[in-house]
């Protein structure tokens, strides 16, 4: 064991302290921190993230210090940073959910912004102040990816993995979700019990749209009748909109609709597929819309790109024509049946995937805003025709800063001009970073 000092939080959510003149990352811990480590393992550099340890490595100072990444196993914390909080879950520490549960908000929010800043100065895109974090909070993430594993004897664990493994921790509480989900997650595990076979696993998403929770349950196994019984009840006694079962012979099987799970925003109603994209947080997708709502003042042609089930495109003035475009087929149907159902004519939407086949400048001429929200690969080959375009203002949405900051600089030497940058904090207590970003063309 040797005694460190935390000197800074790596992008990964780990703090970062020096150990035998080699950075290391030590997780759990605060900037401020002084703990005890044992050097445990080498991964190859990942570009200081603090992710992706390599398994079955060992511990090798020399490795690291020719450019791999060194982790440690934290042991006695003897003095606590000035921005360490008790966390809020009894699960911090093991479960793979939250990274940074014990670092006050001030201090996470700050520390967003800082790091949208940097991506930023790393491609040289210096003249933009990065705007203060848009806060996050506890008990409002509306989206998750739980896995529920059986045991030999047909038990269910069901939670997320733990921190870099494939052990499940079997979740009792998740205060980082929406009440509505997190209530669920006992009477999940409950019902699944002696329904998987020995050591199967399935994976169970959870979407909270306006008219109740929508779980999409997927595994390789031929639900029986006592299942299908079981799970109908369940979803009855929860109130559900809807429970999908997926996988197996029997490809999709919907086991309940008791209402159509719906995102109502003003204007647009869209009934989700199983399974879909949703922003992780309702307050947070509401403060994107209004910014989006603004940035589109006017604009009479406008283009959603990545548009998913059209959260962004709710936002956009109802006189404007409209184009929404995304590869995923079910989302894109989702909108335009949503959209003819509101009488929306001015909405186009098209299946297209933008990574292969981006919009070319001919396409994207005579439009006054376009709007970008990509995965968190970005929008490489689309952000090279916008920046040759005439499109007069661009609002990017992001989930992955560096993507963003690549992008930004494509743009910015097409001669766009970045003129403003606001981290959204929809991942709360974790390192992810969502922002959106208004860029015009002077
Ligand atoms: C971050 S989500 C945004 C969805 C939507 N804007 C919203 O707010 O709900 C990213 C979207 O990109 C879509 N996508 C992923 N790869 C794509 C591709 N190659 N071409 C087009 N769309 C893609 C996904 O289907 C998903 O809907």
């Amino acid at each position: 064991m040797t005694l460190v000092r935390i000197d800074a939080l790596g992008s990964g959510g780990d703090g970062i302290a020096m150990l035998d003149g080699q950075q290391v990352f030590v997780p759990f811990t605060a900037p401020g921190d002084e703990v005890d480590v044992t050097l445990q393992k080498v991964a190859r550099d990942d570009g200081g993230r603090g992710r992706g340890a390599s398994r079955g490595r060992k511990p090798d100072a020399a490795a690291a210090k020719a450019g791999g990444v060194a982790r440690v196993k934290v042991g006695k914390l003897h003095v606590a940073g000035p921005d360490r909080v008790a966390p809020a879950c009894r699960h911090f520490g093991s479960c793979g959910g939250c990274a940074v549960q014990h670092l006050s908000d001030d201090f996470m929010a700050d520390w967003k912004r800082q790091q949208v800043q940097a991506a930023l100065g790393r491609r040289g895109v210096d003249g933009i102040a990065v705007a203060e974090t848009f806060r996050g909070g506890p008990a409002r993430r509306r989206r998750a990816g739980l896995t529920a594993q059986s045991d030999n004897r047909g038990a269910v664990r069901l939670g997320f993995h733990a921190r870099g493994s494939r052990e499940l921790v079997d979740l009792q509480e998740c205060p980082v979700l929406e009440p509505e989900l997190a209530r669920l997650i006992a009477p999940l595990r409950q019902v699944l019990a002696g329904k998987l076979a020995a050591k199967e696993s399935a994976r169970i998403a959870i979407n909270l749209t306006d008219t109740g929770a929508d779980i999409q349950i997927e595994g390789a196994f031929d639900p029986g009748p006592d299942m299908l019984m079981d799970l109908a009840a369940f979803a009855d006694d929860f109130d559900l909109a809807r429970l999908t079962l997926t996988g197996g012979s029997m490809g999709q099987v919907p086991i309940a609709t008791r209402r159509p799970p719906t995102l109502e925003w003003p204007g647009l109603h869209v009934v989700a597929p199983p399974g879909t994209f949703l922003q992780a947080d309702k307050v947070v997708e509401a403060e994107m819309q209004r910014r989006i709502a603004i940035a589109a003042t006017g604009a009479k042609r406008v283009i959603d790109l990545f548009s998913g089930i059209g959260t962004l495109t709710a936002a956009l003035p109802q006189t404007a024509e409209v184009l929404a475009l995304d590869s995923a087929a079910d989302a894109i149907r989702a909108l335009r049946v949503g959209a003819d159902k509101g009488r929306r004519t001015w909405l186009k939407t098209a299946v297209r995937n933008l990574m292969h086949d981006p919009l070319i400048e001919s396409e994207l001429a005579g439009h006054d805003l376009v709007i970008l929200d990509p995965p968190a690969a970005g929008a490489r080959a689309q952000a090279e025709t916008l920046a040759r375009s005439d499109v007069p203002r661009i609002v990017y949405v992001s989930c992955a800063p560096g993507t963003f900051a690549r992008d930004a600089r494509m743009l910015i030497d097409g001669g766009y001009r970045l003129t403003s940058v606001t981290p959204l904090d929809q991942f709360f207590w974790s390192p992810e970073i969502e922002l959106l970003a208004v860029f015009d063309r002077p």
